[in-house]
């Protein structure tokens, strides 16, 4: 630091950091990294605290309201800058008083800084504003929409920079605060949010939420809409629509035992309750972590609980993300494959090392498509420490920080023993609690642990900032795959599908069985499988995205109504773009890949309309 007003900022935010972590001597690493996706400034003002009052208009697709920060700053600060994208700024207040503001230029990603001066002796301030319609974080779901097909049902999706378009605040997940929310919503309705939530319906429509911990803007959530609860175990629930509760309940029957396994692994559960609310399908993600309230999407009720490891992994998130929290989306690797390790963790506690085998080897041949994939775009962005600087956060999205991430946090285990490897991990939960954390940062506090030896086996740098995956990964293997490929070898060689051994097979022995049919299978073979095995009829959304991957490149067209069924219900990214992409591939379903799209896109989200419009080259 050259500038003396630098090194001024410099001292002050090392005093702001220290108060506000009474028990953290570790003040000069914690200091606020520069996150260029936001445009807040911590180091001079940041939040500490908020209240919100929120009005839900359904008709109008409007949440209206005032959101009252608390601050820190350092002496001498007299702005606060937050992250705003299309919200409507209606005046700023710090109790009686008219506080100026300004809104900056527009930033394609970014949105709109929101500067507003701070006289001194200002350290409370509260914004009046509204969203509009297209706000990039909310769905306004209509009726048709849902499972009940009878009431709107609008949900939030913060992550990753989407806050800002519901709640003009700092959006850097570096950045923590504590809230509280008062929410309004029309008779009859109930809303919950990543807080301490209600169990039922409120006969005023009025609902008060408490979050006591501090969390990062990105887990700010809400949802409204015809919900209702059922108790699964003394700690956890689940929400659904009520044709959908006991459906569920059913499916997620194992979800207590989840926690309680968690919790041995790795130290007690930070949060109070975890519930899960399962959404409507037009939810993009599988699910959110977001605090006590994990948001689902509902192609994961499979009927048979075959789909369940998706709660173990938001449920690890509750200590990997939301207690230690990449400090930017460059380190994101930090949040998604610490979260991939503890949830296969959870998954062989809870169901055996055969079953979890499953999931990683399922994992680990979509991670190497991947890499293929990515490495030749922009070999870059299969480094696990990634540079995002000028670009959309979502595009860190890949199987790069899970599953390369994982098969890393493997490799130190395979190297210096699960014992070993399970105290370190406590450890760094426990001690950088609601802290974040960063690549470098981590990296000394595993190199702290490595003998020489084991740093030469890992070869960290290798993992960390190289490009691919490094030839030393950890090697995983499946009797039950094995099998499988058995079992397929008959059939190709001759043997008739009635003959093949399948009786048992689960639903990850049934997607490895189709990932494996031979690239170019023709349509004949493709009915045979269809008449013999009713994939075209799955109530297993996984296998259909699987199945529809050979349905469509065999133009087998028989499965094509289930497919633009699919396309127009299910809202689940992670479907959709291989999906679409299949379609696009060849001329003679490029067309219909458009015209499922002009009829599904008023299904998605946003962050699923982003991708598909790029990728399917869509001008509005
Ligand atoms: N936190 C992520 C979802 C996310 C990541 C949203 C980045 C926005 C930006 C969540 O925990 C997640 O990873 N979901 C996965 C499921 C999982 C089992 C891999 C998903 O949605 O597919
Ligand atoms: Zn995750």
């Amino acid at each position: 630091m050259k500038h003396p007003f630098l090194i001024v900022l410099g001292i002050v935010s090392i005093v702001l950091i220290s108060c506000q972590n009474k028990n953290n001597t570790k003040t000069v690493e914690n200091i606020l990294p520069k996150d260029h996706h936001s445009f807040a400034e911590p180091q001079i003002a940041r939040v500490s605290h908020l209240d919100l009052s929120l009005n839900v208009d359904f008709d109008n697709k409007i949440l209206s309201g005032v959101v009252t920060f608390q601050i820190l700053k350092s002496p001498d600060a007299n702005e606060i800058i937050l992250d705003t994208d299309g919200l409507k700024i209606e005046k700023v207040m710090s109790d009686d008083m008219d506080l100026s503001y300004k809104l900056g230029e527009r930033d394609k990603i970014k949105g709109r800084p929101l500067i507003i001066d701070l006289p001194e002796a200002v350290n409370k301030i509260s914004i009046y504003y509204q969203t509009s319609p297209g706000a990039k974080a909310v769905q306004w779901l209509s009726p048709e929409q849902t499972a009940q097909k009878e009431d709107p049902f609008p949900f939030t999706q913060s992550q990753a920079i989407l806050a800002r378009s519901w709640i003009p605040c700092q959006d850097s997940p570096g950045i923590r605060f504590t809230y509280n929310a008062e929410v309004t919503v029309p008779i009859g309705f109930m809303a919950l949010m990543s807080a301490e939530n209600p169990q039922e319906i409120d006969a005023d429509g009025t609902y008060n939420f408490k979050m006591p911990q501090p969390i990062p803007s990105y887990l700010m959530a809400l949802t409204v809409g015809n919900i209702e609860f059922k108790s699964l175990g003394k700690r956890t629930g689940v929400y659904a629509e009520p044709v959908m509760l006991d459906k569920c309940h059913y499916e997620f029957s194992e979800m207590e035992q989840m926690l309680i396994s968690a919790e041995e692994l790795y130290g007690p559960y930070a949060w109070g309750r975890y519930d899960v609310i399962v959404l409507p399908p037009s939810f993009p993600f599988g699910g959110m972590e977001n605090p006590r309230l994990t948001f689902a999407t509902p192609t994961i009720i499979a009927g048979d609980r075959s789909l369940t490891s998706l709660i173990a992994h938001e449920l690890a998130h509750s200590w990997s993300g939301n207690l230690v929290t990449n400090s930017t989306w460059d380190d994101f690797w930090l949040n998604e494959g610490f979260t991939v390790y503890f949830e296969q963790r959870i998954m062989e506690a809870v169901y055996g090392r055969e079953y979890s085998e499953m999931l990683a080897l399922l994992s680990f041949q979509g991670l190497l498509e991947e890499i293929v994939e990515i490495n030749a775009k922009n070999a870059e962005d299969t480094k696990l420490k990634l540079n995002l600087e000028g670009r959309d956060p979502d595009e860190g999205m890949s199987a790069i920080a899970y599953d390369k991430g994982y098969l890393f946090l493997r490799k130190v285990e395979e190297t210096i023993g699960r014992d070993k490897f399970d105290n370190f991990l406590k450890s760094y939960f426990n001690e950088n609690a609601f802290h974040v954390m960063d690549t470098k940062q981590f990296l000394s506090l595993l190199n702290a642990v490595l003998n020489e030896e084991e740093k030469g086996e890992i070869r960290i740098d290798d993992w960390v900032y190289a490009s691919g995956l490094p030839d030393n990964h950890p090697v995983i293997t499946s009797e039950k795959f094995i099998n499988v490929d058995a079992e397929m070898k008959k059939w190709i060689e001759g043997a008739t599908l009635a003959s093949i051994d399948s009786q048992n097979w689960s639903t990850h022995e049934w997607i490895h069985f189709i990932h494996s049919l031979p690239e170019d299978i023709n349509k004949e073979k493709v009915s045979e499988l269809d008449e013999e095995f009713k994939f075209t009829q799955s109530g297993n959304c996984e296998i259909l995205a699987a199945w529809f991957q050979v349905t469509i490149r065999s133009e087998y067209e028989i499965a094509d109504p289930a497919v633009e069924d699919f396309l127009v219900n299910v809202g689940r990214r992670k479907f959709l773009t291989p999906t679409y992409k299949a379609l696009i591939e060849r001329d003679s379903t490029k067309e219909k890949a458009r015209k499922i799209y002009s009829k599904a896109r008023a299904n998605y989200h946003s962050v699923s309309t982003n991708t598909m419009d790029e990728l399917l080259d869509w001008k509005l």
